[in-house]
């Protein structure tokens, strides 16, 4: 529930980790049976949380797209009948608009309450370039938005326009997601999904330069030749028009850390390890999550996995324990290289660009050592940097609803016949 666009009232997430983790990653089809168990009970926890009936509501705001089809029909239909019901707008929203508002969002919650967002200390949620002069007031400021998350990692030019947004975009990964090799290699080494809490908290332990991975530049000849890549994701990007300077690609690097762990005999201690974490019971292997954002999981989807007596690690220390230095430094150097190739690109962006304001955001944003090399990049280069709070980098609905508010403002209601888009393109 967010006031106008710049008041968070209430954030409620229905976690599917427990759902999803034992087989490694997203199942589409869970997903849905999970949205339709859970969405009546969110939005009343939801409307309880911020003292606010549905009475109160200007307008209901929807996610429309890009993701997975059922899932993105169970809420769209859910919608549509509190709207209609209720007589108010029904607003369309891009999840990957949303991810961005969910810095904007941050940004005029702080406006509002006049306190500095600028703070030094880049393990808040707000961590920008010194010298203090605020970019927040107008919103009239293009900005560049990194969105990283496991479907997405994608360059956008977002352009302030008559109190609303549009969108260019300038970049994109030709194949995996960052938080998607994140998930990848977390497996392969034997720990939970998501991977990204499990390498951020033991990255902190290993010897980033142990291992010098590299990225090689993206040949602008691979992606002009025949018709543009298609990728799962938004696959109506025209990857080919890209200015091949701002194309990532993380499945390349999967494939190094696979080889390396081959080359050094470490594949049998990532299944000891597994084994150790996540015990094989009732023919189910268990991935829990680690719990890293406690705060943001209020409702727990109904967790099957209750029944089976597991023995489930609690703590980064339990996998710490389980992981020799080599291992701590192959993931430290992992983590040190896809974060130098964000960085790398989107400064370049920046640059080319002109943008003197960054907005990083999407799950993989929640990564420490992530928020602090962007901000101290940002500060040397004398940009500003802002990023979503912790729990708002990872899905919610309150990035959704915040996006919502400058579009209900212009007056872009969605149809009646407003449907799921799977693939749905955020800009131009
Ligand atoms: O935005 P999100 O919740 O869902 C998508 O739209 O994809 O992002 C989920 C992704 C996962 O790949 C997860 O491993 C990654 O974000 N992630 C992280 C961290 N927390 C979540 N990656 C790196 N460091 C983190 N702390
Ligand atoms: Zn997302």
């Amino acid at each position: 529930m967010v006031e106008r666009g710049a008041r968070t009232l209430s954030s409620v997430v229905a976690s599917q980790i427990a759902t999803h983790a034992r087989y490694g990653g997203v199942v589409p089809e869970l997903a849905s049976r999970e949205h339709l168990r859970n969405i009546v009970s969110v939005v009343r926890a939801a409307l309880a949380e911020a003292s606010v009936t549905l009475a109160d509501l200007d307008a209901i705001a929807v996610t429309a797209g890009p993701g997975l089809a059922g899932a993105l029909l169970v809420g769209i239909t859910y919608a549509k009948a509190l709207a209609f019901a209720r007589g108010l707008p029904l607003i369309a929203v891009n999840h990957l608009e949303g991810h961005i508002h969910a810095v904007l969002l941050r940004e005029r919650e702080q406006k509002g309450t006049g306190f500095s967002p600028y703070v030094t200390d880049p393990n808040t949620e707000w961590a920008l370039a010194p010298e203090g002069d605020s970019p927040l007031t107008p919103e009239t400021e293009p900005a560049l938005a990194l969105v990283v998350s496991g479907g997405h990692t994608h360059l956008y030019l977002a352009q302030p326009l008559a109190g609303s947004w549009t969108y260019t975009l300038i970049g994109r990964t030709v194949d995996d997601a960052a938080g998607e090799a994140y998930d990848k290699v977390a497996k392969l080494l034997g720990l939970g999904y998501p991977g990204g809490p499990w390498i951020d908290a033991l990255a902190r332990f290993g010897d980033p330069h142990a291992v010098p991975f590299s990225f090689a530049q993206i040949k602008r000849k691979v992606h002009l030749n025949g018709r543009p890549a298609r990728t799962k994701a938004a696959k109506t990007a025209p990857i080919a028009e890209l200015d091949p300077r701002f194309l990532f690609s993380f499945s390349g690097i999967k494939t190094a850390v696979l080889r390396y762990v081959e080359l050094h005999g470490m594949r049998s201690e990532a299944e000891a390890r597994a084994a150790r974490l996540f015990p094989v019971q009732a023919g189910h292997p268990q991935h829990p999550p680690l719990s890293c954002h406690p705060e943001r999981v209020r409702i727990e989807a109904k967790d099957e996995s209750k029944d089976l007596r597991f023995e489930i690690p609690k703590t980064r220390e339990d996998a710490l324990a389980l992981c020799p230095q080599p291992t701590l430094d192959l993931i430290a150097s992992f983590q040190h290289a896809v974060i130098g190739d964000l960085m790398k690109k989107t400064f370049a962006a920046a640059e080319a660009h002109g943008a003197t304001r960054l907005l990083v955001t999407g799950g993989v944003a929640a990564n420490r050592e992530l928020r602090e090399r962007f901000t101290g990049e940002a500060s040397r280069r004398g940009l500003f940097v802002g990023f979503p709070t912790p729990a708002l980098s990872t899905d919610n609905a309150a990035m959704i609803a915040a996006a919502a508010w400058p579009r209900l403002l212009a007056g872009d209601i969605a149809p009646p016949e407003l449907t799921a888009d799977p693939s749905l393109a955020l800009g131009v």
